[in-house]
């Protein structure tokens, strides 16, 4: 043992010696090159552009941008897609420029890049990390075989208002589970070596706070104390750094009233003083020109007060570009804020390898070997698989016999404009499998499948124009709802099942797509409350980016499929689930409300001085006159075909010191007919602090396989920094106490103990 000690002991120390030369030898590689650029080759730097062509999500695309690649003007460029494109781009810059350096190619490699994934929020839901971790290396895998090297992901923004359409973006609502997504994916896209060929710098966004805007409308005011934020809100950034992420995004929104992209105190002071980040920080597109709209002054101004911050690139603006020199003049920004921000650029620039191959991405073989191959689209199956929730199943409704007529109906059950989710840049909408695709691609002969509309995913034609921004979405029928309604009735009769396939288009959620209403459009409501008439099992599947008021459909469904938007593979994921073959193991990672007045509504939220002793109404306690506290379905929830059952908790000590380990331990039994995974959850509650502490906290979980019938002891082992928090000085501290602990199937459900931590 002691031996084996040793042996790591110098492994690690031999690593870190091995970086340490890294590092210097790096030092001295730019230090040079330094030397020799001039002050406009130092901002050129700085400088991040968009040619369009790509999906722009702002109003300003780059111009003149072969131009000012060749004089030196340009550090890195976006949006621009594939490998032919990226070598041409990349021969102006080493070819073209003085100093021949090579440029970053970043893309929103978001859920995927060519192949596409369930959109980060569904792939929360299978809380499988080793497979969130893939599903980066895959997308690193394809996107450096077309010539990226830095991918905008991931977005950890810790979101509890699904009217803000970027709750699809991110990992829901709780900061422990946002931390392991966030570490999984930088280690999936980096793989902890950014020289080899297929990983690429990974980009934490959007830094910091970004999912908390007033009123869940996208880039409206965050405003929030520092405790939140420190204990609930930066966790996942921080996961990302302390996993080694390359590269930060800062966020459009203010954080005491500072712009994140102008804000000193979180870009140097928490970033790269009290977290030790060493690597590079962009804003987001035009957030430095934006601080004009904020009222912090002229362009000038704004991109002085960013260097400054610590921002080091300026993604489109160009506001970096026009007046960093002039300010330097005026000294109103130095020389070294300058020298900075461009060091850290050329340090990524570096750690790419792309000085010593500028080409070493733009590889066409790797390319037509590896995009969109086998390996891949296999992959996008089964996360899709992983990432559905199954809400509510009545008397064994699903699995679907395989027999009978099926009546598949709905805007969304044979739609490939909306399979893929929001931001997916990269992704070929006609490579989607819809669902009629994927249930008759099972291939099963008992089946007879038939097929109706129903209804229009909308039947605004206003809304419809502003969700089809970047294409068709919402197609509005040349036939009237009557006549799209009747036509499901009549097939509907026919059958023995329906299975409606209902929801959001894929733009109705994502970037600038904020919703005041949570519901499935009134129209395909109605064509579902037609369909409910006809007394037949009623199965929903329901696309979304988001959480949605799901009263109605939980009431009158026989079951219901949580799916948000699945991918490219979604039909046949979906087929798999609904007959069975794949048994649904997803766990909702945000709270679904009743209705949008309770919102925020999260599980982990504070004590209040006048808690509810039940969930029914009491005269002067914190709730509401006309709906319930509790939110519709809870966090942690999912069904499986299976069933579980969980003993009490025994724990290995009834106490435990501040330098000790509590054992906690439950018996899990399938209880079902079916093999199925189930995801064990953990939570604490501190009874007592020095400030008001969450009714409870996710601190562990694990995925577990069951056959049927089979049970396991399940462990989890707790240690004192599971239990600390930042208290009001903003100190990570752990108070002794009494502790309640949980473990169930979600966080609601749950067995309960106590135990003590001691002095
Ligand atoms: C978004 C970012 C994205 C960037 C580049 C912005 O509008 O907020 O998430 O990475 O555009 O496309």
């Amino acid at each position: 043992m002691k031996r084996l000690l040793l042996g790591l002991i110098i492994i690690t120390s031999l690593q870190s010696t091995a970086q340490q030369s890294g590092d210097a030898k790096m030092k001295l590689y730019v230090d040079a090159l330094m030397k020799k650029m001039t002050l406009d080759e130092k901002i050129g730097q700085l400088n991040l552009l968009t040619p369009g062509g790509g999906v722009a999500t702002g109003a300003v695309v780059s111009k003149g941008v072969e131009e000012k690649i060749a004089k030196g003007q340009v550090g890195g460029l976006f949006g621009v897609i594939g490998e032919e494109k990226i070598r041409q781009a990349q021969e102006l810059a080493v070819n073209n420029s003085r100093l021949k350096i090579p440029l970053l190619f970043g893309s929103d490699v978001i859920h995927g890049y060519k192949t596409t994934f369930p959109i980060p929020l569904g792939l929360s839901c299978s809380w499988d990390m080793p497979m969130i971790e893939r599903s980066a290396r895959l997308a690193a895998t394809e996107a450096t075989a077309d010539g990226l090297n830095w991918a905008f992901s991931p977005m950890v923004d810790i979101a509890r208002d699904p009217r803000w359409g970027r709750i699809a973006e991110g990992a829901g609502e709780d900061p422990y589970l946002g931390s392991q997504v966030a570490k999984a994916m930088v280690v999936g896209y980096q793989n902890g070596d950014l020289s080899k060929d297929n990983t690429l710098l990974a980009c934490v966004k959007h830094f910091a706070l970004y999912g908390a805007a007033d009123g869940g409308r996208d880039y409206n005011t965050v405003d929030m104390s520092k405790v939140k934020m420190y204990n609930d809100y930066l966790p996942p950034y921080k996961a990302a750094v302390d996993a080694g992420v390359g590269s930060i995004m800062s966020s459009f929104n203010t954080i005491d009233n500072i712009p994140a992209t102008g804000n000193r105190w979180l870009l140097t002071d928490l970033l790269r003083k009290q977290w030790g980040f060493k690597g590079m920080v962009v804003s987001d597109y035009t957030s430095v020109n934006e601080m004009i709209d904020h009222g912090l002054g002229d362009l000038q101004a704004v991109s002085a007060l960013s260097l400054k911050a610590g921002l080091d690139m300026d993604m489109v603006g160009e506001g970096f570009l026009t007046t960093l020199k002039k300010s330097l003049g005026e000294g109103k920004v130095t020389q070294k804020e300058i020298d900075d921000a461009c060091r850290r650029i050329l340090e990524a620039k570096y750690k790419l390898g792309l000085f010593t191959d500028p080409f070493k991405y733009c590889n066409k073989e790797r390319a037509a070997k590896e995009i969109l191959s086998d390996e891949q689209k296999h992959a996008a199956r089964e996360f899709a698989t992983k990432s559905f929730v199954l809400l509510k199943n009545n008397q064994g409704t699903l699995p679907l016999k395989k027999s009978g007529t099926i009546a598949l109906i709905g805007p969304l059950a044979n739609n490939k404009a909306n399979m893929l989710g929001t931001w997916a840049v990269s992704g070929n909408r006609d490579l989607s499998i819809p669902v009629f695709d994927g249930m008759k691609n099972a291939g099963i002969k008992e089946v007879n499948i038939l097929y109706a509309k129903g209804a229009n995913i909308s039947d605004d034609t206003l809304f419809a124009k502003k969700v089809n921004v970047f294409g068709t979405r919402i197609d509005i029928d040349k036939r009237s709802a009557l006549e799209m309604m009747d036509e499901a009735v009549a097939v509907a009769k026919q059958s023995d099942v329906i299975v409606a396939v209902v929801g959001e288009a894929s733009e109705m959620s994502g970037e600038s797509a904020s919703r005041s209403s949570i519901t499935i459009p009134q129209n395909q409501k109605k064509l579902l409350k037609e369909l409910k008439k006809m007394g037949k099992p009623l199965v929903l599947v329901i696309m979304s980016g988001r959480p949605l008021d799901l009263n109605w459909e939980m009431e009158n469904a026989d079951a219901l499929l949580f799916v948000y938007h699945g991918g490219q593979e979604v039909g046949n994921a979906i087929a798999d689930v609904l007959y069975g073959d794949v048994n649904p193991s997803g766990k909702l990672t945000n709270s679904f409300p009743r209705n949008v007045g309770q919102i925020p509504v999260y599980y982990n939220h504070l004590k209040t001085g006048r808690p509810q002793a039940t969930d029914k109404f009491e005269k002067f306690r914190s709730n509401y006159l006309d709906v319930e506290n509790s939110p519709l379905i809870p966090f942690g929830y999912g069904l499986s075909y299976s069933s579980f059952s969980y003993s009490d908790i025994k724990l290995s000590a009834a106490s435990l010191n501040t330098t000790g380990k509590i054992k906690a331990t439950v018996t899990v039994t399938n209880t079902g007919n079916y093999d199925g995974e189930e995801v064990v959850q953990l939570y604490t509650r501190d009874m007592v602090g020095s400030i008001a502490r969450p009714v409870q906290e996710l601190k562990g979980f694990q995925k577990i396989m069951f056959k049927k019938g089979e049970s396991k002891e399940v462990s989890f082992t707790i240690g004192v920094e599971d239990l600390g928090f930042y208290n009001s000085d903003l100190k990570f501290v752990t108070e002794p106490g009494e502790f309640k602990l949980f473990i169930g199937g979600n966080s609601k459900d749950v067995k309960e103990t106590t135990f003590k931590l001691v002095k």
